[in-house]
């Protein structure tokens, strides 16, 4: 059995509440989702540079959408959630994907819909989009 030695708070990069050390398990995981699609949303002074000014938002929602058409949005299956800044914000816009870790970048809806076709549907990743 592949067993992850992660917190929860390394798993999610501080998206939850720090738990105390436990062993995680990919069967545990899958207890509440299969993957966690994380964009970055943080909001920055305007001379900085950050995901928000990337449409995150609206790229996180239309994300959103396009797995509940798929019927692959949910408990047991894929979430997608909005984060704060990731520490890559000039590597941005920044969407990660757990448990695999894997980091991409996009600029439109064609994009969001090749990560979700490819690296979601497939397993095959969308290496023109990694970060
Ligand atoms: S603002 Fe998105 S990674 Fe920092």
């Amino acid at each position: 059995m592949l067993v992850l030695s992660y917190t929860p708070r390394e798993l999610f990069c501080g998206f939850l509440i720090e738990h105390k050390r436990e062993v995680y398990t990919v069967e545990t995981m899958k207890d509440f989702y299969e993957k966690h699609l994380l964009f970055c949303t943080q909001v920055k002074a305007p001379e900085k540079k950050c995901c928000s000014q990337a449409s995150a938002v609206t790229m996180a929602g239309y994300a959103k959408s396009r797995l509940k058409e798929l019927d692959m949005h949910g408990p047991g299956k894929i979430r997608v959630s909005q984060s704060g800044c990731l520490g890559r914000c000039s590597d941005g816009p920044n969407l990660l994907i757990y448990p695999e870790g894997i980091w991409y970048t996009y600029q439109n809806q064609a994009d969001i819909d090749e990560i979700i076709d490819s690296h979601l549907l497939k397993g095959i990743l969308v290496e023109r989009l990694l970060n």
